[in-house]
């Protein structure tokens, strides 16, 4: 089962963001040989890993030969060219996840589908081809205000989705194939990630409370393991494993959960790939997302998942009204409180919101890292 020359294998990752970067600091302890495909040398990834090619992840060329020239070839963004890992799959080469997952997981339209054909709980939604379409089913009461609109494709961090709670917002409308959600009152965000190596063994992380910046729909902290009952607990992991062994992962898997106002649970999304929610693990578990991630596609035993204290992660968000070269506000600081780890991506254009780095925050009290959050929210701000 396990590859006799593991460390001579030489794993090719799609994109070299912050997550790219996170993996291949990870590689670099078993000396492990990683190469990065990203358009240039100016992504976060680049100067931590031994190998970097440009092209672009999105173009059949660049990413066939690019997965021609390794042995495993993995993601860390699932909007890549899916024809030319189908067919590196079908020449040999290793690709994890598989590209039938990436496949489903890319199109935010096929993973609905996906749900509602397994009877997995999720939002009731509709398929739209673009912003008209949408319009006229308002008029003609197919749908009702409040809704989410979700592009099918290449939305993240919250880009690509639009809350229309009001008729003005319409014109807020993206104009692409989408999704229609119907908005649930969210009591709780969890988010829970597992882990399922080439042999099939499958192990779960802690369930993760995720906490949104209503504006930009996207995490501003989190906190694990969640404050939730254990009839949750043991619904959400269920739905986990099912859906890790049905989509037949491969690697990580991050799975958004909603709990509304009933207490019911939706599936809102999963990504197969390190992820945001589980960044908390580098200085709260045994075994981080990212050396899980590579033990999985290696097909190593995967490591435990224990969780040694109280994880916490803010992410350092670009503050809105300032773009340009990146100045970090409140650094000393931070770094001098206990259990305070610093991950910053190295981006040196700043935007509104955009993830520029993450805290991680350890500790054995839950009162004390909360107060922590919020310190850290209130002292670190990225200007330009
Ligand atoms: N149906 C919904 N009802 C209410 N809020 C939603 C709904 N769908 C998404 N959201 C909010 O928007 C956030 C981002 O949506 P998501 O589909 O996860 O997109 P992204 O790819 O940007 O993570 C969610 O975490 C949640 O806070
Ligand atoms: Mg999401």
């Amino acid at each position: 089962m396990y590859h006799k020359n593991l460390l001579n294998q030489q794993v090719g990752i799609l994109g070299g963001g912050q997550l790219g970067k996170m993996l291949a600091i990870e590689a670099a302890n078993w000396h492990l040989p990683v190469h990065i495909l990203d358009q240039n040398d100016d992504f976060p990834a680049v100067p931590y890993a031994p190998f970097f090619r440009a092209g672009d992840f999105k173009n059949y060329d660049d990413v066939y030969h690019f997965g021609k020239s390794i042995d495993i070839l993995t993601i860390e963004i699932e909007q890549i060219n899916i024809d030319a890992l189908f067919d590196l799959e079908k020449e040999g080469i290793k690709v994890y996840p598989k590209p039938s997952t990436v496949k489903v997981i890319q199109d935010k339209g096929l993973q609905k589908l996906f749900y509602q054909e397994r009877q997995i709980p999720t939002a009731p939604f509709q398929l739209f081809e673009n912003a008209k379409k949408i319009q006229n089913a308002f008029t003609n009461n197919q749908i009702k205000i409040p809704f989410v609109q979700k592009s099918r494709k290449d939305g993240y961090d919250g880009k690509g989705v639009v809350v229309v709670s009001r008729e003005k917002d319409f014109t807020n409308l993206l104009d692409c194939p989408s999704i229609i959600e119907e908005k649930i009152d969210i009591k709780k965000e969890i988010s829970i990630i597992v882990a399922r190596s080439v042999s099939g063994e499958l192990v779960h992380y802690e369930p993760v409370e995720q906490h949104f910046n209503q504006e930009a729909n996207l995490v501003s902290y989190l906190i694990c393991p969640a404050d939730i009952d254990h009839r949750h607990y043991m619904e959400m992991n269920k739905i986990a494993s099912l859906i890790a062994t049905e989509i037949d992962l491969v690697g990580l898997l991050a799975i958004e959960f909603f709990i509304d106002a009933n207490n019911d649970i939706y599936v809102n999304e999963v990504a197969p790939r390190p992820h945001n929610s589980g960044h908390h693990t580098q200085n709260s578990c045994e075994t981080s997302q990212f050396e899980q991630h590579l033990r999985a596609i290696l097909d190593i035993p995967l490591g435990s998942t224990r969780q040694h204290s109280i994880g916490a992660m803010v992410n350092i968000i670009g503050e809105p009204g300032y773009a340009g070269k990146t100045i970090y506000q409140g650094l000393e600081s931070i770094l001098s409180m206990e259990g305070v780890h610093l991950h910053l991506y190295g981006k040196t254009e700043t935007r509104p919101y955009r993830k520029m780095g993450h805290v991680n925050i350890s500790g054995a009290n839950r009162l004390k890292v909360l107060e922590n959050i919020e310190k850290i929210k209130s002292t670190l701000k990225v200007i330009s």
